[in-house]
Protein backbone atom coordinates (compact mmCIF):
# COMPACT_ATOMS: atom_id res chain seq x y z
CA UNK A 1 0.00 0.00 0.00
CA UNK A 2 1.54 3.62 -0.89
CA UNK A 3 1.44 6.58 1.31
CA UNK A 4 -1.61 7.71 -0.68
CA UNK A 5 -3.73 5.22 -0.70
CA UNK A 6 -2.95 4.40 3.33
CA UNK A 7 -4.38 8.04 3.53
CA UNK A 8 -7.12 8.13 1.79
CA UNK A 9 -8.48 4.93 3.38
CA UNK A 10 -7.85 6.23 6.48
CA UNK A 11 -9.64 9.41 6.45
CA UNK A 12 -12.30 8.32 3.52
CA UNK A 13 -15.78 8.83 5.87
CA UNK A 14 -18.35 5.72 5.34
CA UNK A 15 -21.83 6.22 5.24
CA UNK A 16 -24.22 5.93 8.71
CA UNK A 17 -27.47 4.63 7.64
CA UNK A 18 -30.54 5.12 9.54
CA UNK A 19 -33.26 2.82 9.73
CA UNK A 20 -37.06 3.92 11.72
CA UNK A 21 -39.14 0.65 13.28
CA UNK A 22 -41.57 3.42 14.97
CA UNK A 23 -42.04 5.96 18.00
CA UNK A 24 -38.74 6.27 19.26
CA UNK A 25 -37.47 3.08 17.66
CA UNK A 26 -33.93 3.70 15.37
CA UNK A 27 -31.50 1.48 13.87
CA UNK A 28 -27.80 2.72 13.19
CA UNK A 29 -25.57 0.93 11.15
CA UNK A 30 -22.01 2.20 11.64
CA UNK A 31 -18.82 0.79 10.55
CA UNK A 32 -20.48 -2.69 9.54
CA UNK A 33 -22.37 -2.53 13.27
CA UNK A 34 -26.02 -2.38 13.95
CA UNK A 35 -27.03 -0.06 16.88
CA UNK A 36 -30.66 -0.44 18.18
CA UNK A 37 -32.56 2.57 19.79
CA UNK A 38 -35.55 1.68 22.47
CA UNK A 39 -37.45 -1.38 21.16
CA UNK A 40 -40.75 -0.57 20.80
CA UNK A 41 -42.41 -2.90 17.63
CA UNK A 42 -44.69 -5.45 18.39
CA UNK A 43 -47.09 -3.43 20.51
CA UNK A 44 -46.74 -0.45 17.87
CA UNK A 45 -49.94 -0.79 15.80
CA UNK A 46 -48.02 1.90 13.38
CA UNK A 47 -44.81 -0.99 13.43
CA UNK A 48 -47.10 -3.91 12.04
CA UNK A 49 -45.09 -4.33 8.93
CA UNK A 50 -41.96 -4.94 10.59
CA UNK A 51 -40.63 -8.05 11.54
CA UNK A 52 -39.38 -8.25 14.73
CA UNK A 53 -37.20 -11.39 14.10
CA UNK A 54 -35.30 -9.48 11.25
CA UNK A 55 -34.53 -6.47 13.70
CA UNK A 56 -30.31 -6.15 13.63
CA UNK A 57 -28.53 -5.86 16.92
CA UNK A 58 -25.16 -5.51 18.31
CA UNK A 59 -25.58 -3.47 20.39
CA UNK A 60 -28.84 -2.60 21.89
CA UNK A 61 -29.00 0.94 23.82
CA UNK A 62 -32.01 1.56 25.79
CA UNK A 63 -32.65 5.17 27.09
CA UNK A 64 -35.55 4.79 30.40
CA UNK A 65 -37.83 1.71 31.48
CA UNK A 66 -40.99 3.29 29.89
CA UNK A 67 -42.50 0.46 28.04
CA UNK A 68 -42.67 2.32 25.04
CA UNK A 69 -39.12 2.39 24.63
CA UNK A 70 -38.71 -1.41 26.43
CA UNK A 71 -40.86 -3.86 25.17
CA UNK A 72 -39.36 -5.52 22.62
CA UNK A 73 -35.98 -5.39 24.53
CA UNK A 74 -36.04 -8.74 25.84
CA UNK A 75 -37.12 -10.15 22.17
CA UNK A 76 -34.42 -8.80 20.30
CA UNK A 77 -31.90 -9.31 22.71
CA UNK A 78 -32.22 -12.64 22.77
CA UNK A 79 -32.85 -13.36 18.98
CA UNK A 80 -29.66 -11.23 18.41
CA UNK A 81 -27.23 -11.42 21.17
CA UNK A 82 -26.78 -7.92 21.50
CA UNK A 83 -24.84 -6.67 24.06
CA UNK A 84 -27.58 -4.16 26.05
CA UNK A 85 -26.07 -0.65 27.19
CA UNK A 86 -28.28 1.22 29.42
CA UNK A 87 -28.39 1.83 33.74
CA UNK A 88 -27.54 -0.35 36.14
CA UNK A 89 -31.37 -0.83 36.86
CA UNK A 90 -32.14 -1.66 33.58
CA UNK A 91 -29.16 -4.02 32.87
CA UNK A 92 -29.99 -5.55 35.87
CA UNK A 93 -33.74 -5.94 34.94
CA UNK A 94 -33.05 -7.84 31.43
CA UNK A 95 -30.90 -9.75 33.29
CA UNK A 96 -33.71 -11.15 35.82
CA UNK A 97 -35.45 -12.00 32.37
CA UNK A 98 -32.65 -14.06 30.84
CA UNK A 99 -30.52 -10.81 28.92
CA UNK A 100 -26.86 -12.09 30.14
CA UNK A 101 -25.54 -9.52 27.82
CA UNK A 102 -25.45 -6.44 29.35
CA UNK A 103 -23.08 -3.67 29.94
CA UNK A 104 -24.38 -1.28 32.65
CA UNK A 105 -23.70 2.49 32.82
CA UNK A 106 -24.96 5.74 34.16
CA UNK A 107 -24.52 9.64 33.32
CA UNK A 108 -21.62 11.04 32.85
CA UNK A 109 -20.11 7.69 31.17
CA UNK A 110 -18.11 6.50 27.90
CA UNK A 111 -17.65 3.20 26.95
CA UNK A 112 -14.96 2.88 24.34
CA UNK A 113 -16.57 -0.08 21.96
CA UNK A 114 -15.59 -1.70 18.22
CA UNK A 115 -17.22 0.70 16.33
CA UNK A 116 -16.58 3.91 18.47
CA UNK A 117 -17.50 5.66 21.97
CA UNK A 118 -20.98 5.75 23.84
CA UNK A 119 -21.05 8.30 26.51
CA UNK A 120 -24.21 8.65 28.41
CA UNK A 121 -25.85 12.20 28.76
CA UNK A 122 -28.58 13.73 30.58
CA UNK A 123 -32.55 13.55 29.74
CA UNK A 124 -34.94 15.74 31.95
CA UNK A 125 -38.01 13.08 31.91
CA UNK A 126 -38.59 9.74 34.63
CA UNK A 127 -38.04 6.13 34.17
CA UNK A 128 -39.73 3.13 35.82
CA UNK A 129 -40.43 -0.37 34.77
CA UNK A 130 -43.95 -1.20 33.12
CA UNK A 131 -44.63 -2.60 36.72
CA UNK A 132 -43.85 0.57 38.29
CA UNK A 133 -40.94 -0.25 39.81
CA UNK A 134 -37.62 1.94 39.94
CA UNK A 135 -35.63 1.90 36.64
CA UNK A 136 -33.03 4.52 37.31
CA UNK A 137 -32.11 7.39 35.84
CA UNK A 138 -33.41 8.31 32.13
CA UNK A 139 -30.94 9.48 29.85
CA UNK A 140 -29.72 10.51 26.21
CA UNK A 141 -26.67 9.02 24.60
CA UNK A 142 -23.84 10.39 22.15
CA UNK A 143 -22.16 8.28 19.76
CA UNK A 144 -18.94 8.85 18.64
CA UNK A 145 -16.57 7.28 15.76
CA UNK A 146 -14.58 8.46 13.16
CA UNK A 147 -17.63 8.22 10.73
CA UNK A 148 -19.29 11.15 12.30
CA UNK A 149 -21.07 11.83 15.81
CA UNK A 150 -24.84 11.52 16.48
CA UNK A 151 -26.94 12.39 19.78
CA UNK A 152 -29.69 10.38 20.91
CA UNK A 153 -31.83 12.34 23.39
CA UNK A 154 -34.38 10.07 24.86
CA UNK A 155 -37.75 11.23 25.90
CA UNK A 156 -36.43 14.77 27.49
CA UNK A 157 -37.50 18.07 27.88
CA UNK A 158 -35.70 20.88 26.81
CA UNK A 159 -32.37 21.38 29.35
CA UNK A 160 -29.45 23.68 29.52
CA UNK A 161 -27.32 20.47 29.89
CA UNK A 162 -27.98 19.97 26.13
CA UNK A 163 -25.51 22.99 25.62
CA UNK A 164 -22.74 20.81 26.81
CA UNK A 165 -23.17 18.21 24.14
CA UNK A 166 -22.90 20.93 21.78
CA UNK A 167 -19.45 22.51 23.55
CA UNK A 168 -18.10 18.53 23.76
CA UNK A 169 -18.43 17.22 20.33
CA UNK A 170 -19.44 17.79 16.89
CA UNK A 171 -22.76 16.80 16.13
CA UNK A 172 -23.55 15.70 12.84
CA UNK A 173 -26.90 14.78 13.36
CA UNK A 174 -29.67 14.03 16.27
CA UNK A 175 -32.40 12.29 17.38
CA UNK A 176 -34.91 14.48 19.38
CA UNK A 177 -38.46 13.88 20.36
CA UNK A 178 -40.56 16.20 18.94
CA UNK A 179 -43.99 14.66 20.30
CA UNK A 180 -44.69 17.49 22.84
CA UNK A 181 -47.00 15.95 26.24
CA UNK A 182 -44.51 13.89 27.75
CA UNK A 183 -41.36 15.36 26.07
CA UNK A 184 -40.38 18.51 24.61
CA UNK A 185 -42.37 19.85 21.70
CA UNK A 186 -41.23 20.85 18.27
CA UNK A 187 -40.24 24.54 19.25
CA UNK A 188 -38.32 23.32 21.94
CA UNK A 189 -36.40 20.76 19.93
CA UNK A 190 -35.86 23.86 17.11
CA UNK A 191 -33.70 25.32 20.34
CA UNK A 192 -32.55 22.20 21.72
CA UNK A 193 -31.08 22.05 17.92
CA UNK A 194 -29.54 25.11 18.47
CA UNK A 195 -27.83 24.04 22.06
CA UNK A 196 -26.38 21.01 20.19
CA UNK A 197 -25.13 23.26 17.34
CA UNK A 198 -26.90 20.69 14.88
CA UNK A 199 -29.22 21.76 12.36
CA UNK A 200 -30.05 18.22 11.11
CA UNK A 201 -32.24 16.69 13.25
CA UNK A 202 -34.33 13.40 13.02
CA UNK A 203 -37.88 13.44 15.00
CA UNK A 204 -39.01 10.96 17.13
CA UNK A 205 -41.47 10.47 19.95
CA UNK A 206 -44.66 11.44 17.91
CA UNK A 207 -48.05 10.59 16.43
CA UNK A 208 -47.76 7.00 17.91
CA UNK A 209 -50.52 7.89 20.35
CA UNK A 210 -52.82 10.02 20.80
CA UNK A 211 -51.49 12.74 23.28
CA UNK A 212 -48.53 13.24 20.87
CA UNK A 213 -49.91 14.09 17.73
CA UNK A 214 -48.50 16.77 15.84
CA UNK A 215 -49.17 18.32 12.73
CA UNK A 216 -45.89 17.56 11.00
CA UNK A 217 -45.87 19.22 7.84
CA UNK A 218 -46.13 22.16 9.86
CA UNK A 219 -43.52 20.59 11.81
CA UNK A 220 -41.34 20.58 9.04
CA UNK A 221 -41.93 24.03 7.80
CA UNK A 222 -40.83 25.93 10.89
CA UNK A 223 -37.43 23.59 11.08
CA UNK A 224 -36.92 24.79 7.58
CA UNK A 225 -37.97 28.38 7.72
CA UNK A 226 -35.18 28.68 10.62
CA UNK A 227 -32.54 26.73 8.31
CA UNK A 228 -32.34 23.92 10.56
CA UNK A 229 -33.81 20.19 9.11
CA UNK A 230 -36.26 18.12 10.49
CA UNK A 231 -36.13 14.70 9.12
CA UNK A 232 -39.09 12.11 9.61
CA UNK A 233 -38.68 8.78 8.43
CA UNK A 234 -41.46 6.60 6.97
CA UNK A 235 -41.92 3.07 8.87
CA UNK A 236 -39.38 0.89 7.57
CA UNK A 237 -37.32 3.33 5.82
CA UNK A 238 -33.63 3.72 5.58
CA UNK A 239 -31.51 6.68 4.64
CA UNK A 240 -28.17 7.78 4.59
CA UNK A 241 -27.07 10.26 6.79
CA UNK A 242 -23.62 11.36 5.26
NI1 LIG B 1 -40.79 7.90 28.71
MN1 LIG C 1 -41.79 7.58 25.83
Amino acid sequence: MNIRTFNRDKFRKNSVKVTYYGHSCFGVEIKGKHLLFDPFITYNEQAKAIDVKKVKADYMLISHGHEDHIADAVTIAKNTGAKVISSWEIVNWLKGQGVENGHPMNIGGKIKLDFGDIKCVTAQHSSSFPDGSYAGNPMGFVVESTDGNFYYAGDTALTYDMKLIGEYRKINFAFLPIGDNFTMGVENAMIASDFINCRRIIGMHYNTFGYIKIDTKEAVDKFQKSGRELMLFGIGETRTMN
